[in-house]
């Protein structure tokens, strides 16, 4: 499942930490293998740029470069919480060097347009911000909020938390952990407003007369594939398609209306807490 951006990363990727395996299938755990082999040999290389001004330079660098996505003090939004010293891809030095270079495969942290100096001086901040603990916690009742998400909110029609739900939404296993809360409290009140790459509604109207809203899943020259509202998938030859309109709202409803701000906020704090696969 690499689309878009993802998975041109995914292949720089590939290419540039582990030329042995250019030939390999496109199974990502070969690439796993290929990471975790590549993270034992370098992850005891050092950061050159570690002094004050190298770490006052890197909050700059972090300030255009990250601060839209994971806040002006790495308290997180569309990206993750940099204050709790938490990484899933590793945090030596050189591991968040390859994670920022690089970026992170199948997922919106993108690779970074910068030299490699200023590389290691963004890791210099993010090493130091990593023990902050600003962490935007949310308040609510977990408990509460997982009942809401089960009944009252019906949101396992659309998303997936493990096995279980469907997948017209994204995957909301780890949400908590790849998004901060507000951005998580934005996705439910207006949704519209942080729409990830990989979830953008279209409308296709065919030659015979069908309409078909739904996710975009892929697209090339000839042909489209979709994902349609009754979680089906649905694919099209360009040529029998009269219009694709990509200007669509969200497929996620607004939930300010049918939450109480108390419902709102023990969802949140349920949401927040799903930090993966245990
Ligand atoms: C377009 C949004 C976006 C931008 C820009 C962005 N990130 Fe991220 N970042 C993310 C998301 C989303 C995640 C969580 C990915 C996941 O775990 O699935 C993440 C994760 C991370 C992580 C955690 C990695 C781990 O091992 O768990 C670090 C460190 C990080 N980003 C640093 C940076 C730095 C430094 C920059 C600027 C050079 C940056 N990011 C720019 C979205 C972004
Ligand atoms: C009709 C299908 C549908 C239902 C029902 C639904 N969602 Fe969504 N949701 C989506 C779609 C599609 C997206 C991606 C587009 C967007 O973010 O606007 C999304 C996005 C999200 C995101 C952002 C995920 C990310 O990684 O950016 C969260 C969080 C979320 N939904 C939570 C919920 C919760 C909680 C409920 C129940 C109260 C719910 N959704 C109900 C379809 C749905």
């Amino acid at each position: 499942m690499n689309l878009g951006e993802g998975g041109a990363a995914h292949r720089n990727l590939r290419l540039a930490v582990c030329p042995v395996e250019r030939q390999a299938t496109k199974s990502d755990r070969l690439l796993l293998t290929c990471l975790l082999l590549f993270t034992a040999a370098a992850s005891a290389q050092e950061n050159p740029f570690t002094t004050p001004q190298d770490v006052e330079q890197g909050r700059r660098l972090f300030q255009t470069h990250c601060s839209y996505c994971h806040g002006s003090r790495g308290e997180g939004g569309r990206g993750a919480d940099l204050t709790n010293g938490q990484y899933r891809m590793g945090g030596s030095a050189a591991q968040l060097y390859r994670t920022i270079r690089y970026g992170m495969p199948g997922s919106e942290m993108p690779a970074v347009r910068a030299s490699d100096d200023d590389v290691w001086r963004m890791v210099a901040f993010v090493q130091k911000i990593g023990s902050a603990g600003l962490e935007e916690r949310a308040t609510g009742d977990t408990a509460a909020g997982k009942a809401a998400y089960e009944k009252k909110g019906k949101c396992s029609t659309c998303h997936s938390i493990g096995k279980e739900g469907g997948t017209l939404g994204p995957e909301l296993t780890d949400v908590g952990r790849r998004r901060g809360v507000n951005y998580l409290e934005e996705s439910l009140v207006k949704p519209e407003a942080v729409v990830p790459i990989n979830s953008r509604a279209i409308r296709v109207a065919t030659n015979s007369g069908q309409t078909i809203i739904g996710i975009r899943l892929n697209e090339d020259d000839l042909s489209i594939q979709l994902r349609d509202t009754s979680d089906s998938l649905r694919s099209f030859l360009k040529a029998n398609i009269k219009e694709i309109r990509r200007d669509q709202p969200s497929l996620m409803p607004a939930y300010g209306s049918i939450f109480s701000a108390k419902e709102l906020s023990d969802l949140v704090a349920y949401l927040s807490s799903l930090r993966g696969a245990q």
